[in-house]
């Protein structure tokens, strides 16, 4: 597996801080990774979790490893086994899936879809989706309009007449009291069962719910009949659950390569333990995060997508970073851009405006198809025969060196992400490394990088509001 790779050569070049800036936090960096390793050792072995340490969310970490070496074990019956089995029936049996979940119940699967299933997917014809289902992301907004027009787009009253009108439902939901999901399911199962021409069981076997051990939806899943309810693991946290089946079953559905995802975040789990900083993507990342932080006190951390397929794995990592570490009044504040189209709006800021941010580009090596070449034209009124051949990739590549360049000379610094292309195995890794950094830089400041108190809060107002309860 060709490793992603972090280079932050620019940060140094254009002067945000030194490389003996890193090296001396170097040993604080060091010393978190050895706190979280035994986070994840905790969950391992089942130990108790010291009251201080509430709540430990560590599972992430040895999760790929563990659903991995199940699998290699008894194919059929492990976890992964049965998710990709569930994924491959409900595939076959419908055309169209609504992914139902907010939060990290939501955007590493849409992070999934976006980046390793081809663009405009849902406008390919099935044999073209390689006789996979269109994915829609639902249950994360409470939208009058949009729920009406999923509603329209299902066909409504209509009862399906066969695969190409028929259309299932995965819920995620780790609480399985989550409103907004909630809300959107019993919405969403309502019509599936008409759609089933108000066959019950038919329509069970079209959902696919994925929850706690507990909760209304398993609950709810239960008393409906679904044959397989997939489990949150205790010690898995909502963000840090893209690696379990809150991402795996809607990547199942999607026929993506599930097993090479868990081998790339099992290869960042090796690099982690075991590699030195300077080749350690986790250790080096956090040393310049937090340097930076500390010593220019540049509070925003921009993650530069370059291309338009990881404009949502940006959202994936903007959740990640605030809802772990904006608490007690610190935490960076993350912010995604889609380069090149943002240069052009987000771009002057950054090379003018403040000195408050990092910028972290995420480059893709190579992309997945024949580069295509901008081509001569007996119409060259716009002067680009001159380029005529050069193509995509070069463009993007002088867009990141351009830009890089112009950043520097007026000491905005950039670091570099690697992915050598965009495929599950980058982005099992890509996954793996930030959640890792997220965790070991809550342990560098002393923010526990787990649970979100703050979030908590609106949803009681909402509750109590919608209840007519004074609060
Ligand atoms: O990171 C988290 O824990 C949250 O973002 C949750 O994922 C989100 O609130 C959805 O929660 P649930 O899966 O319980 O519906």
């Amino acid at each position: 597996m060709d490793p992603i790779r972090y280079d932050p050569t620019g940060v140094f070049v254009a002067g945000g801080i030194t490389r003996e800036d890193v090296a001396a936090i170097m040993p604080k960096v060091d010393a978190a990774r050895r706190e979280v390793l035994t986070d994840a050792e905790l969950w391992r072995t089942g130990g108790p979790v010291p009251p201080a340490q509430e709540p430990l969310d560590a599972g992430f970490i040895e999760l790929p490893d563990r659903l991995l070496a199940e699998y290699q074990k008894n194919r059929a019956t492990s976890e992964l086994g049965r998710i990709l089995a569930a994924g491959r029936r409900l595939a076959d049996e419908v055309d169209r899936v609504l992914v139902l979940g907010i939060g990290g119940s939501y955007m590493g699967a849409r992070a999934l879809f976006e980046s390793c299933c081809p663009p405009y997917y849902n406008e390919l014809a099935r044999s073209e989706r390689g006789s996979r289902p269109r994915v829609y992301f639902e249950g994360n907004n409470v939208d009058n309009d949009v729920t009406q027009g999923v509603l329209d787009l299902l066909g409504r009253d209509r009862v399906a007449a066969g695969v190409a009108d028929r259309w299932g439902i995965v819920v995620i939901s780790k609480s399985g009291g989550t409103l907004e999901t909630a809300v959107a399911f019993r919405q969403f199962l309502a019509a599936l069962r008409q759609s089933c021409g108000g066959d019950a069981k038919q329509a069970a076997r079209l959902v696919l719910p994925v929850t706690g051990q507990s909760g209304r939806l398993h609950d709810l899943a239960t008393a409906l009949g679904c044959g397989e309810i997939f489990n949150i693991p205790d010690g898995v946290g909502g963000r840090y659950s893209v690696l379990s089946a809150v991402g795996l079953v809607p990547a199942a559905v999607l026929g993506l390569d599930v097993v090479a995802l868990l081998e790339g975040a099992a290869a960042m789990n090796v690099r982690f333990r075991a590699a030195a900083a300077g080749d350690n993507p986790v250790l080096d990342y956090v040393a310049v995060c937090h340097q930076f932080e500390a010593k220019r006190d540049a509070h925003i951390r921009v993650l530069s997508t370059w291309g338009k397929s990881l404009e949502a794995a940006g959202m994936w990592h903007d959740q990640l970073l605030s809802e772990s570490l904006g608490k007690h009044e610190r935490g960076a504040t993350p912010l995604t851009v889609v380069n090149t189209r943002d240069l052009h709006s987000r771009g002057q800021q950054h090379q003018q405006g403040r000195r408050d941010k990092l910028i972290t580009n995420v480059i893709v090596d190579r992309p997945r198809r024949e580069p295509l070449a901008v081509g001569r034209s007996d119409l060259d009124q716009d002067k680009l025969n001159s380029l005529a051949a050069k193509t995509v990739p070069d463009i993007m590549a002088a867009a990141i060196a351009g830009t890089n360049r112009a950043y520097g000379e007026d000491g905005r610094p950039t670091a570099d992400l690697h992915l050598p292309r965009l495929d599950e195995a980058s982005i099992g890794q890509f996954f793996q490394m930030l959640m890792l950094a997220t965790a070991v830089e809550g342990r560098l400041i002393g923010i526990n990088p787990f649970g979100q108190p703050g979030v908590e809060s609106y949803k009681s107002h909402m509750n109590a509001i919608l209840r007519g309860e004074r609060t």
